[in-house]
């Protein structure tokens, strides 16, 4: 089946059905978002015109497949590094993992009535690589990428473009087995799943996102070794990790070139250092450019430039990541679009010695949201896609990820009033706004998450979802934010 993908077919300013019929088809029915305390109908003022987003910009949801599909050992999937890390015990709080999760694989269907419920034009999912390569390399499974032909079609009838992630951290434990990401052979092995996917859903998925955070799934899976696999590897070893996962994503941009529909787009999803001048100077704007530079040096800097920075190479020292002229030609393939996941900022100052710029480190008291790690910096969804455009000339950005976890507890009435999302949502969209407004080309928003999903090792004890799961039950439950998020996309501007 193809589908023109000309316009998104959820871009916003589209006909769509209107918000009654797909609540109504969404079967919400005592919980539909107009049941949550939601403001009468603000009328649109000149200074509401003024928050507006751009025409045709992609309101969406993200999720993983690790994460919300469960189905962990059905239709001939293989074992992932995350299944056997959950399985450990001891890894995940609570002993929990993601063999059933919140069974998306078996209910996609109604939780694709969930995002048309909100009103949203996109969603970026991730493909399970085992599913698809129970081995991660040889023979395809195809049952496994029956699910996501599925889940693409039922996307497309109504009305909601699907972005691929290729890769979100669940790697075919088959390849762990024979050395993971410190063997090259992985990055080539990535590249020839990629080449597949790109050739069996390119007809009617448009984008594919390469990788999902490399900072992330490096320095925590093999620095720290809180997530999948669990290592702790010396800086030589870890370099190389990170070497051989820029190089999977450009040999993945090279496969998608070769074997999609042409007009593919193709792009990387990274957890971007988001630096923020901490008091908007020209020195200290300046400071950021630099430190935006340096401080994704190994990762983002070197898939734009092709070159990992003087300061990076001399930092690492003799333990640099081994790599040729031809890795970097790879690495720095010309890409579509980037994407970036932006949580929380990193704030810096200009310094007069070098390199220029100095991190100033949040205060003890700064506000965080329930998540210890996530510092509330709303500025850091203005500045990370200024700098891309001004640095790189990046002509394409999606926000692949921004959202925030909550203590959530439903009220006596089942729903859930996360007034701080709200907020949350509130002040990083202004600010996307505001880049929108300066003219950075920001084409779209996912926000983590649609649902409350496994969140790693917090296992299912930290919410990240718009909409609420009750884990015994899979019932699902919009929150307060998600009332907040569909206003947002309804009138493709500020509320
Ligand atoms: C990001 C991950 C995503 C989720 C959110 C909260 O780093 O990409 O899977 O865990 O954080």
């Amino acid at each position: 089946m193809t589908a023109d993908r000309s316009a998104p077919p959820g871009a916003a300013g589209t006909d769509r059905p209107s918000r009654r019929d797909l609540i109504a088809s969404a079967g919400l029915g005592a919980v539909a978002l107009n049941n949550v305390a939601r403001p009468a109908q603000a009328q649109q003022s000149s200074a509401s015109a003024a928050r507006a987003f751009p025409p045709g910009f992609l309101w969406g949801t993200a999720t993983s497949s690790y994460q919300i599909e469960g189905a962990w050992n059905v239709d001939g999937k293989g074992e992932s590094i995350w299944d056997r890390f959950a399985h450990t015990p001891g890894k995940i709080q609570n002993g929990d993992t993601g063999d059933v999760a919140v069974d998306h694989y078996h209910r996609y269907k109604a939780d694709v009535q969930l995002m048309r419920a909100l009103g949203a034009g996109a969603y970026r999912f991730s493909l399970s690589w085992p599913r698809i390569f129970p081995d991660g390399v040889g023979a395809p499974n195809p049952a496994g990428l029956d699910f996501y032909d599925r889940l693409t079609d039922e996307l497309l009838a109504n009305g909601i473009a699907p972005f691929a992630t290729l890769y979100h951290w669940d790697l075919p434990q088959a390849l762990e087995d024979r050395g993971g990401w410190e063997s090259r052979d992985t990055a080539q092995a990535f590249a020839d799943y990629a080449g597949h996917a790109g050739a069996k859903l390119s007809d009617r998925i448009g984008h594919f996102f390469t990788i999902n955070e490399i900072s992330t799934f490096v320095d925590l899976g093999y620095v720290t070794g809180i997530f999948a696999p669990g290592l702790k590897l010396p800086p030589a070893r870890l370099n190389q990790v990170r070497h051989h996962a820029v190089l999977a994503h450009g040999l993945a941009v090279q496969s998608i070139r070769a074997s999609a529909r042409p007009g593919t787009k193709v792009g990387p999803a990274e957890n971007v250092a988001a630096v923020v001048p901490a008091v908007e100077t020209s020195e200290n704007i300046d400071a950021a450019e630099r430190a935006m530079r340096e401080l994704n040096a190994g990762i983002l800097t070197v898939m734009l430039e092709g070159r990992y920075t003087d300061a990076f190479l001399a930092a690492a020292g003799a333990d640099a990541p081994k790599f040729s002229a031809g890795d970097l030609k790879a690495i720095a393939s010309p890409l579509d679009f980037v994407g970036i996941n932006v949580y929380m900022p990193t704030y810096v100052r200009a310094t007069a010695t070098p390199p220029g710029y100095a991190v100033v480190p949040p205060a003890r008291s700064h506000p965080r949201m329930a998540s210890s790690w996530q510092v509330f910096g709303p500025e850091s969804l203005y500045w990370a896609p200024r700098h891309l455009h001004k640095i790189w000339n990046v002509k394409e950005i999606y926000i692949s990820e921004n959202g925030c976890g909550a203590a959530d507890q439903p009220a006596a009435d089942g729903i859930v009033y996360d007034s701080d999302r709200v907020m949350f949502l509130r002040g990083y969209l202004a600010m996307l706004q505001r880049a929108t407004a300066d003219g950075v080309p920001v084409r779209g928003y996912f926000l983590w998450s649609l649902l409350d999903n496994f969140e790693w090792t917090s296992g299912y004890g930290t919410r990240f979802g718009l909409i609420h799961v009750d884990f015994a039950t899979q019932t699902r439950t919009p929150k307060l934010s998600a009332a907040y998020y569909s206003e947002a996309i309804r009138r493709n501007a500020l509320p």
